[in-house]
C-alpha cells in the first residue's frame, strides 16, 4: 500500500482530517495519509480478556428489556413473544409514548391478556432507567443505528448481555470501545444480523463445509433495496412506516460510503470464515454520483427538512472490494435509491462450484464444467442433500413464525436457545464489529479518492486459529 508513490497533495474535509487526526488546512501527500490510515488499522491496548466463544451459566429464562420499537422493535416484540418460556419480555422503552401503546396492543391481542411489562418513554435518555433495572438479563437495542453502540456499551457496564440491531457501530472509536467493554465485563454482545440464517444462505455454508465449492476465490454481497419515497417520508402516522426523525436519510446526508453493509457481507464472511482463520485485510471504495436523492427531494413537500436538497453526501451506488488475508476478494455494494428488484447478491465462487442469489442458481465443475447452471432436478437435489441442519431441525416452527422467510425466528431462536444452555452464541462481537466496521472505512476511502484503508483487527491476531462456526455448535 505504501508503494503508490503519489505525488499529489490531498486537502482533507473536516470528515477524513476528524479521523485521521490531522488539520483541513493543510495538503497532505499520500505516503503522509497512508501513514495515518495504517496506524487507524493498530489494535488498541487490551484492557480485558478475549470473549472469542464466550459461554456464561445458564439462563433459565431470558428476562429481556427492549429499546426502540418502532418499525422493526414492533416485529421483534412479536417474535421475542413467540419464544416464550424460552425468554420473557420485562420492559419496553422507547421514546415515543405512541410506539410503546402499539407494542403493549400487539402483545395484549398475541397472548389474549394485559401482559404486566415496565414502560419508559417520553425522552431520547430515558433507557438508561430501564437498562439499569437489576431483572433484565437482556437488552435489546432496535434504535436508529448512530446509538447502537452507545446504549450497548451502556448495557454492558450495567452488567447486562446485549443483542443490537445491524450495524452495531459505524465508527471506529465505538468499535474498539464495544470490544473493550464486552472484554472488561465478559458480557455477551452479538449483532442481529439475521440473514446469516437465510434457508439459502446456511445452504451455502453448509455446501461450503462439505467442500462442494473447492477453494473459495471471490464473493460478491449487497444490500440494493428501494427504499427511495420511504427514507423522504416523515408521516406521524405509524402505518406509513416512516423512520424516526429520517434518520436514515439524514446518514445519506452526511456520509458517503456504505451505510447498511452487513445483510449481504455476514454471509459471505461466514463462508469464508472471517474472524476463523481468514480476516478482512484491506478495502477500497468509491461511490457513484447522488442523483436519485436530490432529483426525488424537489417532489416533496415543501416542509420537508429534506426538500430541495442538493447536497447528499451519499452517491447512489457505493461499491468497494475488499481483499482477505487469504487473498480472496469481495465486491460490497448498497444502493437504496435505484427503482430496482430487491438483491443482496449472494454471490460465492470457488473452483469446483459457483452461486449467483437473486434468484438462487448454482453451476458445478463436474456438471458441465459449470457452463450451464444446474437444471432444477440436480439443484433441487442439492437443496435437500445440503439443508443446514438447523433448516432441518426448525423448518416447520421457522416458517409458521416467519418474519423475513423464518430467518429472524431462527436467529431469536438460536439465541435464547444457547443463553437457556449456557453456551456460545452463533455470532461473536468481533463479528458484528467487522461487519460493520464497513461504514467508517468505505467513507475514508471514498474521501481519500477511492485509497487502500486497512481493517484494525479487533481479535488482535486471534482471527488466525481456525474455528468451528457457531452455526454448526449446539444444535
Ligand atoms: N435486520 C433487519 O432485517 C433490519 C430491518 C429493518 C431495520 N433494521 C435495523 O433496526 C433498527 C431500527 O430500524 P427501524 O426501521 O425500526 O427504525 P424506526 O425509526 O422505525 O425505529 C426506531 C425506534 O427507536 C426509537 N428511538 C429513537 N431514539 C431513541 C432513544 N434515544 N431512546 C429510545 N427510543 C428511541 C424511535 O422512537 C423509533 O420508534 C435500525 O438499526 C435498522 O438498521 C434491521
Amino acid at each position: 500500500m505504501k508503494n503508490q508513490n503519489r505525488r499529489s497533495f490531498l486537502k482533507l474535509s473536516a470528515l477524513s482530517a476528524g479521523f485521521l487526526g490531522l488539520s483541513t488546512t493543510s495538503s497532505y501527500s499520500y505516503n503522509q495519509l497512508q501513514d495515518k490510515i495504517e496506524e487507524l488499522a493498530v489494535s488498541k491496548k487490551q484492557t480485558g480478556k478475549s470473549v472469542m466463544d464466550l459461554a456464561v451459566a445458564p439462563i433459565e429464562q431470558v428476562r429481556v428489556g427492549i429499546i426502540g420499537v418502532g418499525n422493526r422493535g414492533y416485529s421483534h416484540v412479536r417474535t421475542i413473544n413467540s419464544l416464550s418460556p424460552k425468554a420473557k419480555i420485562v420492559a419496553i422503552c422507547d421514546a415515543r409514548k405512541s410506539r410503546i401503546t402499539r407494542a403493549l396492543e400487539l402483545l395484549t391481542e398475541l397472548n389474549g391478556k394485559k401482559e404486566k411489562i415496565a414502560t419508559y418513554s417520553g425522552n431520547e435518555e430515558v433507557w438508561k432507567d430501564m437498562v439499569k433495572r437489576d431483572d433484565i438479563d437482556l437488552v435489546v437495542v432496535i434504535t436508529p443505528a448512530p446509538v447502537h453502540a452507545r446504549m450497548a456499551i451502556y448495557a454492558m457496564q450495567q452488567g447486562k448481555h446485549v443483542v443490537s440491531e445491524v450495524p452495531i457501530t459505524l465508527t471506529i472509536d465505538e468499535s474498539w470501545e464495544l470490544v473493550n467493554t464486552a472484554e472488561e465485563t465478559q458480557r455477551h454482545c452479538m449483532m442481529l444480523e439475521n440473514v446469516s440464517y437465510g434457508e439459502e444462505e446456511l445452504w451455502i455454508l453448509n455446501m461450503v463445509r462439505n467442500n462442494v465449492f473447492g477453494t473459495l476465490t471471490h464473493g460478491e454481497a449487497g444490500y440494493l433495496h428501494h427504499l427511495l419515497e420511504k427514507l423522504f417520508s416523515n408521516s406521524p402516522d405509524p402505518k406509513d412506516s416512516a423512520y424516526y426523525k429520517q434518520w436514515r436519510l439524514r446518514l445519506h446526508a452526511e456520509m458517503s460510503g456504505n451505510l447498511y453493509p452487513t445483510h449481504g457481507l455476514g454471509p459471505v464472511a461466514n463462508y469464508m470464515k472471517v474472524g476463523r482463520g481468514d480476516k478482512f485485510d484491506y478495502l477500497v471504495s468509491m461511490d457513484s454520483n447522488n442523483a436519485s436523492l436530490s432529483e426525488y427531494s424537489k417532489t416533496v413537500s415543501s416542509d420537508n427538512e429534506f426538500y430541495n436538497r442538493t447536497n447528499f453526501a451519499h452517491g447512489d451506488m457505493s461499491s468497494a472490494l475488499i481483499k482477505t488475508a487469504k487473498n480472496r476478494t469481495i465486491l460490497l455494494q448498497h444502493d437504496v435509491v435505484s427503482p430496482r428488484p430487491y438483491s443482496r447478491k449472494n454471490v460465492l465462487a470457488g473452483t469446483q462450484a459457483y452461486h449467483e442469489g437473486y434468484p438462487s442458481r448454482l453451476a458445478l465443475y463436474e456438471d458441465d464444467h459449470g457452463h450451464n447452471w444446474l437444471n432444477d432436478d440436480k439443484y433441487n437435489e442439492l437443496r435437500k442433500k445440503y439443508q443446514h441442519p438447523i433448516w432441518t431441525k426448525m423448518k416447520k416452527e421457522a416458517e409458521e413464525n416467519g418474519g423475513h422467510g423464518g430467518m429472524d425466528y431462527l436467529e431469536f431462536y438460536r439465541l435464547f436457545t444457547n443463553l437457556n444452555k449456557g453456551v456460545s452464541l452463533d455470532m461473536d462481537i468481533y463479528d458484528g464489529i467487522n461487519w460493520s466496521v464497513i461504514v467508517p472505512l468505505t467513507k475514508l476511502s471514498n474521501e481519500l479518492g477511492s485509497v487502500p484503508v486497512k481493517f484494525p483487527d479487533f481479535t488482535r491476531g486471534d482471527w488466525k486459529k481456525e474455528r468451528e462456526l457457531g452455526y454448526f455448535k449446539h444444535i
